[in-house]
């Protein structure tokens, strides 16, 4: 299997993202699923804004075609994705690549694969907190990856900025979940 493993946090060692993407990947290896693992930092390599010119390079998508298993770092920024995420997803949603319309609406061609998504907020988003309709992380990524045929699914650590006690405690039941990904 192949694993490409996408970061895209700026803090570096201090990234809640990225000790789970890290740790996903130690799961998956564990189990031997990645017999080759691909890794793309957005932060240290980032992409350009996409242009029209930019769509003649199809080196990403194919990056994200060639994939068994795709495991994203997804920070909470500004109640989005980062900047240097949505460049990547510039890439890889490509009509009659990833999806394509049919008389009955869009249809996702990127089927068969598994999305994994590390997703650290700093407050609280789930359902019933006073931010939840803030939240434009999960609810994005999930249809970004649902139009093209993918169910992603999510780990998720939150309330890492409330305090670093909760911050220690949301990341060791997170990495707990993680646990169970290779199951
Ligand atoms: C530029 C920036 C914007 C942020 N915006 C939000 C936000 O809108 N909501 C939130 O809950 N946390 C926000 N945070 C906190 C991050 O979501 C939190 O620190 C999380 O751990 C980021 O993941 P990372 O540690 O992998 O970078 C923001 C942090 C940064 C650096």
């Amino acid at each position: 299997m192949t694993i490409l493993k996408i970061d895209s946090s700026i803090n570096g060692q201090n990234s809640a993202s990225r000790a789970l993407t890290d740790s996903i990947i130690k799961q998956l290896n564990a189990a031997n699923w990645g017999e080759q693992i691909v890794t793309r930092d957005l932060f240290t390599d980032p992409i350009p804004h996409l242009t029209l010119d930019a769509f003649a390079d199809t080196s990403l998508l194919e990056e994200f075609q060639a994939a068994d298993i795709v495991v994203i770092g997804a920070p909470m920024y500004n109640f989005s994705v980062p900047s240097q995420l949505k460049a990547w997803i510039d890439r890889i949603l490509i009509a009659g690549k990833t999806f394509h319309y049919t008389a009955n609406g869009p249809e996702g061609l990127a089927k068969g694969k598994r999305v994994i998504v590390a997703l650290a907020r700093g407050g609280f988003y789930g359902d019933g907190a006073p931010a939840a309709s803030l939240e434009h992380v999960e609810t994005y990524l999930r249809g970004v990856f649902n139009f093209i045929g993918i169910e992603p699914e999510f780990v998720i650590v939150e309330g890492v900025n409330v305090s670093p006690e909760q911050r220690e405690s949301s990341l060791k039941q997170a990495l707990v979940e993680v646990e169970l990904l290779a199951a």
